[in-house]
């Protein structure tokens, strides 16, 4: 339905395409600065679906760029009252967008937005090698190098998005996709929670009670404790999402595991999970002090907001680790 051709059209008169059939640096700046429609990219397959949007892989015709447009069916929107969900994931990933940190590798991040009658549409990075989980379930569980190296890019990253005031909320391997080089870029800001310059520094109680009134967002396994009791979210509910990814990299599974939402629900709130045998030592040491019912006392909850969670960063599971380095990096291979 949305496969359609390249149509290179030159707007001024002008050759537009070089001898190499490249566009011209001066053609690709015009572009850029020109209000994007669907005739600017050629539709590939979908290669995401979410409940009131599909993203497909598609190429930008003037500068022949992958990205992944996620499209979103408006009277679906509006039917299923999801407007508010599409409205923060927007100024979420522009705010996340508009401020360039060594970090800012390591989400997904928003080109331009445009819409149709029916539609609405966001440019965003295409992840080449799709999402994490995948490559835990292939391989059964990640070795130690793997899980540090991960664990390490999940923690810059969320460093980074709370410092800019942003809590994901839905964190999970699912969300977590790669890159062509193998780096994480996270995604899915729609049950992301904002608040503003002045809330950014604020007490935590206060946060808490703003928050209160909100439904249930997230996924079962990751879910925090503090979201099932009294539905309130802050950072340390993004840690504890770490504490459940790095223990479903080392051991193949989520922590928290069973047949019913319910009963996922239970045994959190009972901390009621276990190490297989041969969990090694400092990961686990890591995730106990992650995976802490209490979210005041996780490992990094009462660091200096803005500096990347040094107190987790210092923990001995990540002796080794260059966390500015990261983006550099070539990522441990995944067998
Ligand atoms: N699936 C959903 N979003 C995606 C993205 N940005 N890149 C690749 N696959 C995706």
């Amino acid at each position: 339905m949305h496969q359609r051709q390249a149509r290179p059209s030159p707007r001024n008169g002008h050759s537009n395409v070089q001898a190499n059939g490249q566009p011209t640096p001066a053609s690709q700046a015009a572009q850029a600065a020109l209000k994007r429609t669907p005739k600017d990219f050629i539709f590939g397959k979908v290669i995401g679906e979410g409940s009131f949007s599909v993203v497909y892989l598609a190429k930008d015709i003037h500068t022949n760029k992958e990205y992944a447009i996620k499209v979103c069916d408006k009277r679906h929107i509006i039917r299923e009252k999801k407007t508010e969900y599409i409205k923060r994931e927007k100024e979420v990933l522009n705010r996340l967008g508009s401020n360039q940190s060594p970090a800012a590798p390591f989400f997904v991040k928003l080109f331009c937005t445009f819409q149709d009658t029916d539609r609405l549409y966001f440019v965003l990075s295409f992840a080449k090698r799709g999402e994490l989980l995948p490559y835990i379930n292939k391989v059964g569980s990640f070795d130690i190098e793997c899980t540090r190296f991960y664990a390490a890019e999940i923690l810059v990253a969320l460093g980074h998005v709370h410092s800019l005031g942003v809590i994901h909320r839905d964190l999970k391997p699912e969300n977590i996709l790669l890159d062509e080089n193998m780096h994480i870029l996270i995604t899915d800001f729609g049950s992301a929670k904002m608040f503003n310059e002045s809330e950014k520094e604020s007490d935590e109680e206060e946060n808490s009670m703003r928050q209160r009134r909100n439904s249930f967002v997230g996924t079962a396994q990751y879910v925090s404790p503090e979201l099932l009791t009294d539905k309130s979210a802050s950072h340390s509910s993004d840690l504890w999402a770490l504490g459940c990814i790095i223990y479903q990299m080392v051991a193949g599974l989520p922590p928290f595991w069973a047949r019913s939402e319910y009963l996922i629900f239970q045994k959190i709130l009972k901390l009621e999970y276990e190490f297989p045998d041969g969990f090694s030592p400092s990961a686990r040491d890591l995730v106990e002090k992650l995976l802490v019912l209490d979210p005041k006392q996780r490992l990094g909850a009462n660091d200096p907001p803005g500096e990347g969670y040094p107190s987790i960063r210092a923990h001995p599971f990540f002796q080794g680790i260059d966390f500015r380095k990261l983006s550099e990096t070539n990522p441990p291979p995944i067998y």
